[in-house]
C-alpha cells in the first residue's frame, strides 16, 4: 500500500484515487502520524499532500522528520515538498512570482520520477510559496519559467518533490507520473482491485461488530445503500434499517426504497412516515442554512426516537463519503471551509450514544458506485443521481409548504423522466427540478397567468466538487418545458441553469 499524508484541501483525496487508479491500495493518514506508527503499517511509498499553508507560518501542520529516515520512498507535493526541503535542506520563500494555473515544465532528467516523458510538459501549479533553493543533497529534475526547482529528487535517499499537482487532470501526464512513483520507485505491483476493498471493509466490520446490532439509515440513495448491502453481507440479521419519510422525497421514492430493500437486504426494516413533523419545523422559515439546520434537527429526533425502539442497537453506520467531510469541515484532519451544512455529517452519534462505522468514508462517488455492482446491487440503484439529505427542501427555495413541494415534485419528475426516454441519465450527473420563489405573467389560452417557474439543472462531474452544466439537446429542453407547463399547475415558465460549479453549487440552497 501507499500512504498520503492530508494537509489540507482536497489534494489528499485526489492523490488517492490517482494511486488507487493505478490499482494500488492508498490510505490516507493524519499528517502528524507518528513514523513509528508509519513503519507498523509498512507502506511501499509516502506520499505528502499540497495544502493550504505555508511552512514558515506558526502552527503549520507538519509531519513526522523521523519519516524522513524510515528508507521508505517519500513524495512530497507543493507544500508536502516544501516540508521535505525544510526537514532535509532548502529554503521556501513567499516569491513575488506566485503560480497559479497552466504551466510549461521543463524536464531536466527523465530517469525515475519522469521515466517516459520528455521535454516540455504542461503542469498545474497552485502557489504561494516556493523553494528558492536547495542544498546539496537535492538534485533538480525539472524547470519552469518561474519556478527553478519545479521538481527534485535526494542525491542518496529515494525523496522526491514535485512543486505541481500531478493529481489534478489539468497536469495531463500526472497519471505517468504518479505511477512511476508508486510501481518504478515504490515497487507496488498494482493489482488491487476495489472487490479487495469490500473485502477488507466486509472483514472489518465483522470483527468491530462481533455479536452486535448495526444501525443503517436508508434514504434510496446510493451510499446508504451500498453501505446497507455492505454490512448485510457482513453480519446480515444483525442490521436493521430505518427508513425516514421527511415529505421531501422525490415522486414515489418511499414505495421504490421499501421494493429495492425487499429486494435485496431482507433484514429488519423500520419505515417512518415523518412529514407532519418535518413541515410543521420548516414552517415560516426560509433562510438555506436555517432550513438545512432544522431539517437535520427534525432527523435527528425521528431517528432517535425510532432507533431508540431498537432495543439491542450499538452502532450507527452512515454513507457519509469523503466529499461531505471536506465539505462540512468535518474532517479532523485538516482545515477545511464549511460551505453547506450537510445534515449527513455528524450529530447523529453524539446524540444517540452510538458508536459511528462510516465504511466509505474514503471513497469518492464513482467509487462507491463500483463498489455497489461489486456487493450485487442493481445498475438502476448504483446509478441513481443522488440526492441531498435535505431533500426538495433545497430545491423549493424559500419557505417550503406542501403545495410547493407538491408542484415541484411534478415537475421534477418529469425531467428525470425525459433525461431517461432521451438517453442521458447515465451522461449527466445530476438531472433535477428547482422550484424558484418567482411570478412571473404568461398568458394560456385567452387568460392571463401569473404563476412560478422552474429551473431545470442538469450537470456533469466526476467528483461533485466541480460540475459543469449539461450541454442538453434543444429539443430536449424544449419538450421539457412543455410537459412542464402543460402538466403542471402553478407554472407557466421555465429556464435551463447554465452556471457551472464553481462559482455556483450544484443545488441552489
Ligand atoms: P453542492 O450543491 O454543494 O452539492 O454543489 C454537491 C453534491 O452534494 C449534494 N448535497 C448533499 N448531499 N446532504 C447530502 O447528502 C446534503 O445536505 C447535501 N447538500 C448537497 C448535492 O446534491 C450534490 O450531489
Amino acid at each position: 500500500r501507499i500512504v498520503v499524508l492530508d494537509f489540507g484541501s482536497q489534494t489528499a483525496q485526489l492523490i488517492a484515487r490517482r494511486v488507487r487508479e493505478q490499482n494500488v491500495y492508498c490510505q490516507i493518514l493524519r499528517h502528524d502520524i507518528a513514523a513509528d506508527r508509519i513503519a507498523e503499517l509498512n507502506p511501499k511509498g509516502i506520499i505528502l499532500s499540497g495544502g493550504p499553508s505555508s511552512v514558515y507560518v506558526d502552527g503549520a501542520p507538519k509531519c513526522d522528520p523521523k519519516l524522513f529516515e524510515l528508507g521508505i520512498p517519500v513524495l512530497g507535493i507543493c507544500y508536502g515538498m516544501q516540508l521535505v526541503c525544510a526537514a532535509l535542506g532548502g529554503k521556501v520563500d513567499n516569491t513575488p512570482s506566485r503560480e497559479y494555473g497552466r504551466a510549461n515544465c521543463t524536464i531536466r532528467n527523465n530517469e525515475s520520477l519522469f521515466r517516459d516523458l520528455n521535454g516540455d510538459i504542461e503542469v498545474w501549479m497552485s502557489h504561494g510559496d516556493q523553494i528558492s533553493s536547495v542544498s546539496e543533497v537535492f538534485e533538480p529534475l525539472a524547470q519552469t519559467s518561474t519556478c527553478p526547482y519545479a521538481a527534485i529528487a535526494h542525491r542518496t535517499l529515494p525523496i522526491f518533490g514535485m512543486q505541481f499537482h500531478p493529481e489534478v487532470t489539468h497536469t495531463p501526464q500526472g497519471g505517468q507520473i504518479l505511477k512511476n512513483f508508486v510501481i518504478d520507485i515504490c515497487g507496488c505491483e498494482g493489482t488491487w482491485q476495489l472487490g479487495d476493498f469490500a473485502q477488507a471493509a466486509i472483514d472489518h466490520v465483522r470483527q468491530l461488530v462481533g455479536d452486535r446490532r448495526v444501525i443503517c439509515g436508508l434514504s434510496g440513495g446510493v451510499d446508504s445503500s451500498v453501505v446497507a448491502a455492505l454490512l448485510y453481507k457482513a453480519i446480515g440479521p444483525q442490521l436493521s434499517c430505518i427508513l425516514i419519510d421527511n415529505g421531501l422525497l422525490r415522486k414515489d421514492e418511499q414505495a421504490m426504497v421499501i421494493r429495492e430493500f425487499g429486494d435485496h437486504f431482507k433484514t429488519d426494516l423500520h419505515v417512518v412516515d415523518a412529514e407532519e413533523q418535518f413541515m410543521a419545523t420548516l414552517e415560516g422559515i426560509s433562510e438555506p442554512q436555517e432550513k438545512r439546520r432544522r431539517i437535520g434537527y427534525a432527523f435527528i429526533d425521528c431517528f432517535k426516537a425510532e432507533a431508540t425502539k431498537i432495543k439491542d442497537a450499538h452502532f450507527l453506520a452512515q454513507g457519509t463519503l469523503y466529499p461531505d467531510v471536506i465539505e462540512s469541515g468535518a474532517d479532523p484532519d485538516g482545515p477545511a471551509a464549511t460551505i453547506k451544512l450537510h445534515h449527513n455529517v455528524g450529530g447523529l452519534p453524539d446524540e444517540l450514544g452510538f458508536e459511528l462505522i462510516e465504511p466509505l468514508r474514503d471513497l469518492f462517488k464513482d467509487e462507491v458506485r463500483q463498489l455497489g455492482l461489486e456487493l450485487g446491487l442493481p445498475e438502476s440503484l448504483v446509478w441513481r443521481h443522488p440526492f441531498p439529505g435535505p431533500g426538495l427542501a433545497v430545491r423549493c427555495l424559500g419557505e417550503v409548504t406542501r403545495e410547493k413541494l407538491q408542484v415541484l415534485r411534478e415537475a421534477d419528475s418529469i425531467v428525470v423522466e425525459e433525461i431517461i426516454n432521451a438517453g442521458l441519465y447515465r451522461e449527466t450527473s445530476q438531472s433535477f427540478a428547482v422550484l424558484l420563489p418567482v411570478q412571473s405573467v404568461g398568458v394560456m389560452g385567452d387568460a392571463r397567468t401569473y404563476d412560478n417557474a422552474i429551473a431545470i439543472r442538469s450537470v456533469k462531474t466526476d467528483d461533485f466538487m466541480t460540475a459543469d452544466w449539461s450541454r442538453l439537446p434543444y429539443d430536449l429542453l424544449a419538450r421539457m418545458s412543455t410537459r412542464i407547463i402543460n402538466e403542471v399547475a402553478g407554472i407557466n415558465r421555465v429556464c435551463y441553469d447554465i452556471s457551472s460549479k464553481p462559482p455556483a453549487t450544484i443545488e441552489w440552497e
